[in-house]
């Protein structure tokens, strides 16, 4: 039995048979570096994918706003005529009548209260999850707002708070909009 290592009991062969080792080990390092970078990337596209966006991203600056429509409270006044207004519109009322209806309420409640900087806890689902399967199109989209503009309205809300508020709820009718 040799006492040599194997690198140099190898010294006595031809170098090309040496290193030809090297070069299958090469090639399947090219499959396997390149396997395991697309699935790197695949992994990382998944990663993005399942990201959706924060359904009540904190406003701080809003905080003034928020004192416009009488703090948490009032968003939960707010909430009681609002969902009252829905159910009176005959275009919304077919969405809601079925709805956990305390639920939406205590859940936009929560969600405006952090949008708006307040010191508040969202617990509901983000916008992609609570919305799937109601196929709400655009129309439902500016309907909705406009039912809002109205409670907002007859609770004397100030235009400018109101248009505050609209401003960062219209980016999520990418989220909400499903058909
Ligand atoms: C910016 C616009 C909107 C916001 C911020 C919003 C927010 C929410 C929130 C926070 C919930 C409760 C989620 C939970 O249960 O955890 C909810 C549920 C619901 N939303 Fe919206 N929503 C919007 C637009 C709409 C529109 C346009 C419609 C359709 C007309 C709609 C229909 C519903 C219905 C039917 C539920 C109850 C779903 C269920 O009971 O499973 N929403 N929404």
């Amino acid at each position: 039995m040799s006492v040599w290592p194997v690198s140099l009991r190898s010294a006595d062969r031809p170098v090309r048979d040496r290193y030809r080792h090297l070069g299958r080990l090469a090639k399947r390092c090219v499959l396997a570096c390149a396997l395991a970078l697309s699935s790197g990337a695949a992994h990382a596209d998944a990663a993005v994918a399942h990201t959706v966006p924060n359904p009540a991203p904190a406003h701080p600056d809003l905080s003034w706003v928020l004192d416009e429509f009488g703090g948490r409270p009032g968003l939960v006044a707010l909430m009681d005529d609002f969902m009252k207004i829905l159910l009176d519109d005959p275009r919304m009322r077919p969405h809601f009548e079925n709805a956990d209806q305390q639920r939406v309420k205590d859940m936009l409640a929560e969600q405006f209260c952090v949008i708006l900087g307040g010191d508040c806890v969202y617990t509901g689902l983000d916008m992609v999850a609570a919305h799937n399967g109601l196929e709400v199109t655009h129309a439902d989209f500016n309907i909705l707002v406009e039912d809002l503009q109205l409670t907002m309205e007859r609770r004397g809300i100030p235009t400018r708070a109101q248009n505050q508020l609209l401003a960062v709820l219209a980016p999520m009718h990418r989220e909400v909009i499903n058909r």
